[in-house]
């Protein structure tokens, strides 16, 4: 199983769309599939599972699809917490917060708060994050933390600063919705993360087809550079 799985939930608006419904209902039954894929992950024994909810660059859209999202995010907020905690789920949200409004911001440190003893799963949900906002941020706090080092740092010098920091990097990369790019997700820690791109909206991603992927990623060979030879005589190596 993979420890560490990470989602792009991408094709709510034309799961709607098909339906002739407004986007946001697609938006709306994406979030029934999220209790689905955290039910899932607790049931597969999986222990980091990270969503993109909100890209840095979904600002862009229609300012009512915007606040509709908004909405949502403090619905489920409200509603799931709750559920989450009893579950043993941890919640943590990443990305720049700053741009939520105050009661947004404040949901969310209290859901954070309130999950924090648990370790059965690590959900972090992504919000107005953006990957290259993750370096930077990273990069600023270290050159404060340690001026004196200036020009001299090491990848593991910036690991701490970087907000998934808390977690190893993710096993598997799962973006539904026949888009095969990263827009902006995780750029540091997908380094190799092993890909896997379907069709599937998310709307319409079941547990079942979660296991498709998870069987396509237990058939893969990860060599982290090495020769596949290297891996067969010294698996540990
Ligand atoms: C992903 O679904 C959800 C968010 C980005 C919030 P989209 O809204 O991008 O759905 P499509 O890609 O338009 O179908
Ligand atoms: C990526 O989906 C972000 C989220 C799912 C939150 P988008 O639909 O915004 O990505 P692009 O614009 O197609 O790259
Ligand atoms: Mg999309």
């Amino acid at each position: 199983m993979p420890g560490h799985v990470a989602v792009i939930m991408d094709g709510n608006g034309r799961w709607a769309k098909k339906r002739f419904l407004p986007r946001v209902a697609g938006h709306v039954k994406g979030v029934e599939l999220v209790r689905e894929m955290v039910r899932a992950c607790i049931e597969r024994g999986i222990g980091h599972l990270t969503l993109f909810a909100f890209s840095s660059e979904n600002w862009r859209r229609p300012p009512d699809e915007v606040s509709l999202l908004m909405q949502l995010f403090v619905k489920a907020l409200e509603q799931e917490v709750e559920k989450l905690r009893r579950n043993g789920v941890r919640l943590r949200v990443i990305g720049d917060l700053s741009r939520f409004e105050t009661h947004l911001q404040e949901l969310i440190r209290r859901a954070e708060e309130k999950t924090a003893a648990n370790d059965r799963l690590a959900l972090t949900i992504a919000a107005n994050y953006g990957g290259r906002w993750d370096i930077m941020q990273a990069a600023n706090r270290l050159a404060e933390a340690a001026p004196e080092r200036g020009g001299k740092w090491t990848e593991a010098d910036l690991d701490p600063f970087l907000a998934m920091n808390f977690a190893p990097e993710p096993d598997l990369f799962i973006r539904t919705g026949g888009e095969e790019r990263i827009s902006n997700f995780l750029l540091w820690q997908l380094a190799y993360t092993e890909l896997y791109f379907t069709p599937t909206l998310w709307p319409d991603f079941t547990a079942t087809e979660f296991d498709k992927a998870i069987l396509s990623f237990q058939q893969r060979e990860r060599r982290f550079g090495r020769t596949s030879e290297q891996l067969t005589e010294q698996p540990n190596a």
